[in-house]
């Protein structure tokens, strides 16, 4: 996708895939990673991208969704939201994790096999419905981008260090407000 600006913003669901493919990325550099140090910056990387990504879609794409998806599609929004918490615990374990830790690559994994299942049903059920829906995408998009410049200079100014990710940027409501919103 070329750069995307804000005058002419990509339909939400294209900048939501590439971010998908941006960790699939990360996820094989991870793989292929032969030292701790560098393992451990892959992870703190994934985090962040998982974070940011999160709060968009919870922000501005589910809620906005669930007005527009009837019926049995309604199901696809909640089950969003129930497995982006299943996400969230297991990125909060890994930030405070080290490589040496025993679980360390265990939870990499997990966290990996939780992604792609989720990362599958948004771009195999959930997203051809909005495609389909008469949700406005690219003004979606245009909200996506001003959240996610925010999102992003606010983690570029925190260190590099575990343990800080995911709280600093998840201080917000209980899942089931979220949902309710
Ligand atoms: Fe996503
Ligand atoms: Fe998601």
């Amino acid at each position: 996708m070329s750069t995307p600006t804000r005058s002419n913003p990509p339909p939400a669901t294209e900048l939501l895939i590439d971010d998908h493919r941006r960790v699939d990325a990360l996820f094989d550099a991870f793989d292929e990673a032969d030292h701790a140090d560098e393992q451990a910056e892959i992870v703190t990387r994934i985090c962040r991208e998982l974070t940011v990504h999160a709060e968009l879609e919870e922000k501005l794409l589910y809620p906005a969704s669930r007005d527009m998806l009837r019926g049995d599609d309604q199901d696809l929004v909640d089950e969003a939201f129930v497995e982006h918490a299943s996400l969230k615990g297991l990125m909060m374990r890994l930030d405070g994790m080290k490589p040496s830790d025993a679980l360390f690559k265990a939870y990499v994994t997990v966290l990996k096999e939780y992604v792609q299942h989720h990362v599958k049903e948004e771009e195999k059920e959930y997203f051809p419905k909005l495609r389909g829906s008469d949700l406005d995408l690219r003004a979606v998009g245009a909200r996506m981008l001003t959240l996610k410049q925010e999102l992003t200079s606010a983690l570029s100014k925190l260190p590099v260090t575990r343990g800080k990710v995911t709280a600093k940027l998840l201080p917000g409501p209980p899942l089931e407000q979220r949902a309710a919103a």
